[in-house]
């Protein structure tokens, strides 16, 4: 293959897999390096490195969840508490091997707007996950429940400056893949302008 057919195998194949199909396999720590380690190769400008991690594992899954659930419970008004989400949450990573909450910290070069060290953590984001694909590691990149809300931001002593991207579940599955899908054409998305 191709340098080119090799990425764009990857690119095609990554698939959101939800933490309720993974499996309980666990990932080694040093893997998870490996995927932090290309996290670090996302564009810069200016060298700001904006992305950060929380990496969880072992019992810090379990308990990350708890707290998850219970953050969701304290600030959730009692007619809005739905039991089912609570549970949800709580139970999520029953069967993850790591969750990595990743944030952007908001640099001082006052030369770069915030929306520039965002995108490059999202770029940071897409390397963990097309690394996760290519070893057959299954992840989900979650916003859900608390994840962006202030609550989550405190209990990760995040600063007002900083911006929580999401967390990222990450473990193995047995189950095939779901089929990609998008929506909308690629006709609706790019326009070529002629010189
Ligand atoms: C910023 C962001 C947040 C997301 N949050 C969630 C989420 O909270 N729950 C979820 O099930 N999927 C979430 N996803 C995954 C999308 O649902 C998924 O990417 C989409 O369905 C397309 O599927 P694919 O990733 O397999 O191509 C998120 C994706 C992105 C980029």
């Amino acid at each position: 293959m191709t340098n080119f057919e090799i990425i764009s195998k990857t690119i095609t194949e990554r698939r959101s897999t939800k933490p309720q199909i993974f499996n309980g396999k666990k990932i080694d720590n040093a893997v998870i390096e490996q995927l932090l380690n290309l996290a670090n190769w996302a564009p810069t400008h200016a060298f700001t490195e904006p992305w950060r991690f929380v990496v969880m594992h072992g019992d810090g899954v379990k308990r990350f969840c708890e707290d998850h659930a219970n953050l969701y419970k304290q600030n959730t008004p009692e007619e809005k508490f739905i039991q089912a989400t609570y549970d949800k949450l709580k139970t999520q990573g029953d069967s993850v091997s790591h969750i990595i909450a990743v944030f952007s910290k908001r640099g001082e070069n006052p030369n770069i707007p915030e929306l520039e060290e965002i995108c490059a953590t999202a770029c940071a984001v897409q390397n963990i996950l097309l690394g996760a694909e290519s070893l057959d590691i299954a992840a989900l990149w979650s916003t859900g429940g608390q994840i962006l809300k202030p609550s989550m931001k405190q209990y990760l002593n995040l600063r007002e400056e900083d911006t929580m991207l999401g967390i990222l579940y990450l473990g193995y599955t047995d189950q095939p893949k779901p089929a990609g899908k998008r929506l909308v054409s690629m006709e609706e998305k790019v326009m070529w302008y002629r010189s």
